[in-house]
């Protein structure tokens, strides 16, 4: 079967959660996109976007709509091309109203998972419940005739153990992207000995694509960017207790989350990007690793306390940030949890005295956002890192610590066979993470 006409028939399940929108997006643009060739023209697309509750199926076309006009003001050049032969759109706004039509069209919201018998490939976007991903691709796979490929986004969970126990005869691969999928460029590759060759090949096309930068990963759990966030994340909470000997937990956990995004020049603080991820999320990828990581505890028991008290992050179905470590208002952190009440305490009643503990964050270290942006990062990140390693105030020893850990980290994925080389590692960082810089440097 050609490119083509695997991407014909295609389903997204848990279409309307945070990444499987994303996938859908990014599915339906590039189906769309195929569509209005000349050499496809009249020929059927289909994207069934799957999910269970019909109001989130609601609020994902809306999410899409939205995104699809973005996409189209951001190539209406090259759409007026596409759609040189229809005189009657002159306007911007007409090609770019046509173009959502067009894909819009494609999109076919349900929450039947019996649509997904008739599709050539599956991405698959639910909960990460293994065994819930394991019954759909039973039952997919029993009733569907086309002998349908499986691309999981699962973020941990091996694709061996997938594939044996669902019985798919090696027609899955992981196929992770990270979050949100329309802006981080990775996608994670996860192949197993049993994937045909033109699967492969055909994952290879469809993220080239997407533009999205690939990275193979061994098919070990957590893969490779789980592999260094959650023992990133498990650092910090560690620091974080660490701390709370000397001040309350809450305004440690600010202390820490502060560190990893403005001394380290991160997009997010790590707390923030636990809440992004989702507390229960970090805690269920957490319990898929442990048993595979011999002799490393990948656990926190404040972790657990806060999903028990239903303190979970994670996102509304419009995108903004729901409460986890931190509260959030407009997107921007105002208040931190109180792990002992289960209350938030605003931030405006100690980051006066938790900043001047932590000491003025180096001249030479640039914010996230300024950073990103520079050609020739060596240029900024030697002397940033140098002016935060002279440093005796205590926000600059946190930091080096953490980029030490860091650093390990990254290392001991490519010493544990999950990574194939070190810049692969630097890469999921980079285009999975946005980070500026990738963990393994010489700048330490
Ligand atoms: N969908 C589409 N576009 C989105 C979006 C979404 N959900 N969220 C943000 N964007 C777009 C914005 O519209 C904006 O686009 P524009 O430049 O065209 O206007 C652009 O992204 C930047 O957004 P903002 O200006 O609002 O904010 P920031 O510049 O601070 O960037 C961020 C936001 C991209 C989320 C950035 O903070 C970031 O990359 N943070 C790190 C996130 C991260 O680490 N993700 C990986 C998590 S781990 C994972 O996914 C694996 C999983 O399996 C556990």
């Amino acid at each position: 079967m050609e490119y083509i006409q695997r991407i014909q028939k295609v389903s997204v399940l848990g279409a309307a959660g945070k990444m499987g929108s994303g996938i859908l997006l990014l599915t339906a643009i590039e189906m769309a996109d195929q569509m209005l060739k000349p050499e496809n023209q009249g020929q059927s697309f289909v994207l069934n976007a799957i999910d269970t509750s019909d109001e989130g199926l609601v609020g994902l076309v809306k999410y899409i709509r939205l995104q699809v006009i973005k996409a189209a003001e951001k190539k209406v050049v090259s759409l007026r091309k596409v759609y040189s032969d229809k005189k009657a759109l002159i306007e911007n706004s007409d090609i770019i109203d046509a173009y959502v039509q067009d894909v819009m069209s494609v999109v076919r919201t349900t929450t039947r998972i019996e649509a997904a018998y008739d599709s050539t490939l599956i991405f698959e976007a639910v909960s990460e419940n293994q065994a819930l991903k394991e019954k759909l691709f039973r039952m997919i796979n029993e009733n569907n005739n086309s002998q349908p490929w499986f691309f999981t986004n699962t973020s941990s969970v091996p694709i061996g153990g997938l594939n044996k126990n669902a019985s798919l005869g090696g027609r899955i691969l992981g196929f992770h992207f990270y979050n949100p999928p329309a802006v981080q460029k990775l996608v994670e590759l996860i192949t197993i000995d049993e994937n045909p060759i033109e699967m492969v090949e055909f994952a290879n096309k469809y993220a080239s694509n997407l533009r999205k930068t690939v990275v193979p990963s061994n098919d070990i759990a957590g893969f490779i960017g789980n592999g260094h966030f959650m023992r990133d994340a498990l650092f910090g909470i560690s620091e974080a207790e660490r701390l709370s000997d000397e001040m309350p937990l809450y305004e440690a956990i600010y202390c820490i989350d502060r560190v990893t995004r403005d001394f380290l020049s991160r997009p997010m603080g790590i707390f923030q990007l636990i809440d992004y991820v989702g507390l229960d999320v970090v805690q269920f990828i957490l319990r898929v690793m442990q048993p595979h990581m011999q002799g490393e505890k990948l656990h926190s028991s404040l972790l657990d306390e806060l999903v028990l008290k239903g303190v979970k992050g994670g996102q509304f179905s419009d995108g903004s940030q729901k409460n986890g470590f931190l509260k959030y208002e407009k997107g921007k952190p105002v208040a931190v949890i109180d792990n002992i009440t289960g209350s938030y305490v605003d931030i405006n009643t100690f980051n006066e005295s938790a900043d001047h503990w932590l000491g003025a964050i180096p001249a030479e270290v640039l914010p996230w956002k300024s950073l990103v942006k520079v050609a020739d990062k060596d240029k900024i990140l030697e002397p940033a890192f140098k002016a935060l390693q002279v440093s005796s105030l205590k926000g600059c020893e946190l930091a080096v610590a953490y980029a030490l850990n860091s650093r390990e980290t990254a290392r001991k994925l490519v010493s544990d066979g999950v990574a194939h080389n070190e810049k692969d590692v630097n890469t999921v960082l980079l285009t999975g993470f946005f980070h500026a810089y990738g963990p393994i440097n010489d700048y330490l």
